[in-house]
């Protein structure tokens, strides 16, 4: 009888060593795309904030797994003991990732950052009367679950973009007795500047409030520690994302004390959450299956693991020279652009990961992002990058200002709407993508594209006249839903 594809014996790849060797871990950095004007371009990703690529290692490792996927911790079947195994030892590995304590703290898998923080919102058992200190700099994400359930303050931010530690600490005075948790972000998203989370999780502490840190925009760039739980300076909660890290499989982690998670109710029920069910009552699991309902993201997990332990080969100190380097001298090539208006500091850059925002004089930030990746193959993002409050606050805008915006956006008219656009590089980034944004910038500041750009009312967004590119020569697979929706028309 014939089997199926047989992968094995299959030779594992080697595992990078050093950062110029990641560059050769990324999926899909070689690939171009048309521009304006006809033709194409190798692509430059300046867009790692958003989402990094996958790394090589990460995809392959899940075409070693998927002959062997199968639903885990339920079947009994070879295949279900090997992913229960796999899946169980990448809990594991991206707890060691963060330096977590396998006998103090659990390693939940969610679906992205943003999941670790409504996950923590709901299951704090907020009170009547409690506050939740965050900070100005938050991405949505670390701001908007607290609302739902606790009254929230946020921590001012410096002129230079920074947090106002100073005011950190006396929000936690001014609430004293009724401050539950302090969030705060481990790199912000929009300038990059990194909090000292250690020194403000001893302030936590001392408030005796709880740490969650969004470590989004860190876990990439930086070595993490939750640190020893009886040291005051150690974090309480870890968020990660593993589309931030090379692993874009729909998973993120949640790492937090054990004894936190086997208290209460968990978050979601349902299926995998509970030890035994009567007609009336639920005995729930232990953590982190207590809180991971439903079959859980197996492929994801696995994927976000490898990415870790290959982040780890390579070191995250070696990493964050590289990126280091790259942000120096974007910041010098930057700072000479005519009508550059960079966000955050410019000299000092030590407390910041590679995010770079920044606005040119006369263009509106959709326009100079448009140009960019229609004339110039370069994928950047713009807008407020899910942090509106720590944008305007960048931007200097009044309250009247900030009142006419939400009025026009709520009449459905995007087109003032306020931004930056925003390079952000990760550890594969070079010089070279750095001098094309550069170069490309020189050309949008004067006046030497090519195109004609129309904004569209309703979503802010420039769109080149003429430019309508077809994705399917680039995805074919697109062909296949086209067909479907066919059928169920
Ligand atoms: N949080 C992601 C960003 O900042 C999506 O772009």
């Amino acid at each position: 009888m014939r089997r199926g594809k047989v992968l094995l014996p299959f030779t594992m790849p080697a595992m990078p060593g050093t950062v110029g060797e990641l560059r050769n871990e990324i999926v899909g950095l070689d690939v171009r795309v048309p521009v304006l004007g006809g033709g194409e371009r190798p692509y430059i990703f300046l867009d790692n904030a958003a989402s990094t690529p996958s790394f090589l290692r990460v995809l392959r490792c899940l075409e070693a797994f998927m002959p062997w996927y199968s639903g885990v911790h339920r079947g009994t079947g070879f295949k279900s003991l090997l992913a229960t195994e796999a899946f169980d030892a990448a809990h594991t590995m991206v707890g060691r990732f963060v330096g977590a304590d396998p006998s103090y703290h659990t390693v939940i898998f969610v679906k992205n950052t943003t999941e670790c923080v409504n996950k923590l919102a709901n299951r704090m058992g907020f009170r009547p009367g409690d506050v939740v200190v965050t900070t100005l700099l938050e991405h949505h994400s670390n701001d908007l679950p607290w609302r739902r359930h606790a009254a929230v303050a946020h921590a001012a931010m410096l002129s230079d973009g920074r947090l106002d530690l100073a005011d950190l600490r006396r929000l936690l005075a001014v609430h004293a007795g009724r401050v539950r948790v302090v969030a705060v972000a481990g790199a912000t998203n929009i300038t990059g500047l990194c909090p000292p989370v250690r020194e403000i999780a001893r302030w936590a502490h001392e408030a005796g409030a709880l740490i969650v840190v969004d470590a989004a925009q860190l876990a990439a760039h930086r070595t993490i520690s939750m640190g020893d739980p009886d040291d005051p300076s150690h974090i309480d909660f870890l968020a990660l994302s593993a589309h931030k890290m090379y692993a874009p499989y729909g998973t993120g982690a949640l790492i937090g004390p054990k004894a936190f998670f086997e208290a209460g109710d968990p978050d979601a029920v349902g299926g995998g959450v509970v030890e035994v069910v009567t007609r009336d009552r639920a005995f729930w699991n232990h953590p982190p299956q207590k809180e991971e309902a439903g079959s859980p993201n197996v492929t994801g997990g696995i994927a976000m693991a490898e990415a870790a332990a290959v982040l780890q080969a390579v070191g995250l100190e070696a990493i964050e020279e590289h990126e280091a380097g790259l942000l120096a001298y974007a910041f010098d090539r930057l700072t000479r652009i005519p009508g550059i208006r960079l966000y955050g500091p410019t000299r000092d850059l030590s407390d910041k990961v590679g995010v770079i925002t920044f606005n040119l004089e006369g263009f509106h930030h959709s326009l100079v992002a448009a140009i960019l990746g229609v004339e110039g193959a370069i994928g950047v993002r713009d807008g407020c990058f899910c942090a509106h409050p720590y944008v305007k606050e960048l931007l200097g805008m009044t309250t009247e200002q900030d009142q006419a915006h939400e009025t026009a956006v709520l009449s459905g008219d995007k087109s003032a709407m306020p931004g930056m656009v925003r390079a952000s590089v990760g550890c594969y980034n070079t010089w070279d993508d750095i001098d094309a944004l550069v170069e490309m910038l020189h050309r949008i500041v004067n006046r030497e594209y090519r195109g004609t750009y129309l904004q569209e009312r309703s979503s802010g967004a420039y769109r080149a006249e003429g430019f309508v590119p077809s994705f399917s020569p680039y995805f074919p697979y697109l062909d296949d839903f086209a067909v479907r929706e066919k059928v169920h028309s």
